[in-house]
């Protein structure tokens, strides 16, 4: 040991890149006695904040241990005052104290830019060339992805995409649909209606928008563009309780074909083409008579039941057939209510609840959990096509 009025302090050169390595320990590097010169303690105060400044350590508490700490280096740089020779102390001091304060500082920047990504995070405390954290990719909703899919296989048919409003006037969702006021059919699609205006109502399905695309085309005392061939997809509502079978709201495919001298043949085939891509080449479809007021004949399409293949199950009730759709020919009221000459044209109209045709692809069994967002239910949609 030399003695040369020197300021010894308990730092070596090999400590601080081995405590720099790791940065949780306390015990760290100063152990070795070195007694240096004043000159010495410069350079000893450079390096340190060097190293603190190319530090690429961002943990805070980390940090102030190894530096701030009872056992860090600040205090004992500091704790050595007491050897350093008088006509040295205000110098060394001085310089000290500076490098407490340039400590502090450093500790108070990563404190903030740990905690709050605020901009005065240093540029040296975080390395920006890293590829950022991956997100959580999401999946389409099982409703889009069987919406997408049915139109695809229409538009392969040449019919067109057409939407209209879903908060729809009594004329469009009902009267122009030969369903006067007080028709007691009207009771089959009960809705919601909006205060500020009666005759204002949550739309009770697309028909509004087969009624509007009707109008826009028998403009002109039919002069307008004809023939229509359109699907529409959309939201619609009905006054119903929700359960597993029913909601208050649903989505719809609606679709419409008016030409000259379409027929009944024309409706069939073009559903059995539906189905069939829909389901696979091996279902069979069946057409019961029914009743809507907007077309004549009306009919109701069923599909062999895809889970007991027609033998008989709990989901088609034993019957080996589920209900699909309803569909008929359009009635001619409703073309002479949207300015259609009914003498010349004619054409089919055809109706399905997306909910539906999901619930029987992807054997789903409850309503409900379309609109509940449970992230379980709607991962399984991922890579569904
Ligand atoms: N609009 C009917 C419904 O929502 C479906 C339908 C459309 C039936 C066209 C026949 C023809 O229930």
């Amino acid at each position: 040991m030399q003695e040369l009025g020197h300021v010894p302090i308990l730092l070596n050169d090999w400590g601080f890149s081995f405590c720099l390595c790791n940065p949780l320990s306390t015990v760290n590097c100063i152990t070795i006695l070195i007694f240096v010169t004043m000159e010495q303690l410069l350079n000893q105060i450079k390096e340190l904040k060097e190293k603190i400044i190319t530090n690429v350590e961002n943990d805070a508490e980390a940090f102030r241990i190894k530096y701030l700490g009872t056992k860090g280096f600040v205090k004992a740089i500091m704790g050595e005052m007491k050897n350093v020779a008088t006509e040295n102390k205000k110098e060394a001091g001085q310089r000290l104290n500076e490098f407490k304060l340039f400590v502090e500082e450093k500790y108070e920047q990563l404190k903030l830019s740990s905690g709050n990504n605020s901009p005065l995070t240093t540029h040296h405390s975080q390395d920006l060339t890293l590829p950022a954290d991956d997100l959580p990719l999401g999946s389409r909703h099982p409703i889009s992805l069987v919406k997408n899919k049915i139109i695809s296989i229409f538009q392969r048919l040449g019919f067109a995409v057409a939407e209209g409003p879903e908060v729809e006037d009594d004329f469009h969702n009902f009267t122009a649909l030969n369903l006067p006021e007080n028709h007691p059919a009207r009771d089959m699609q009960d809705t919601f209606y909006i205060a500020q205006n009666p005759d204002w109502l949550l739309r009770t399905h697309t028909s509004s928008v087969q009624v509007r695309e009707m109008q826009k085309a028998g403009m002109k005392n039919g002069q307008g563009k004809l023939p229509i061939r359109i699907i529409c997809p959309g939201r619609v509502y009905r006054n119903e309780t929700i359960s597993a079978r029913a909601h208050c709201f649903f989505h719809q495919v609606e679709g419409l074909y008016i030409a000259e001298n379409v027929s009944f043949a024309d409706l069939k085939q073009t559903l059995y083409f539906f189905v069939q891509e829909m389901f696979g080449k091996d279902v069979k479809v069946r057409f019961r008579p029914s009743y809507f007021p907007f077309t004549e004949p009306s009919a109701e399409m069923d599909i062999s039941c895809l889970i007991c293949g027609g033998e008989g199950c709990s989901v088609c009730k034993k019957t080996g057939w589920v209900e699909i759709l309803g569909c008929g020919m359009v009635h001619p009221n409703v073309l002479d209510n949207c300015g259609i000459d009914s003498n010349k044209y004619n054409g089919f109209a055809f109706g399905m609840g997306i909910e539906r045709i999901a619930m029987l692809k992807y054997q789903i069994k409850d309503l409900r959990l379309f609109s509940e967002n449970d992230v379980r239910f709607l991962k399984q949609f991922t890579g569904a096509v």
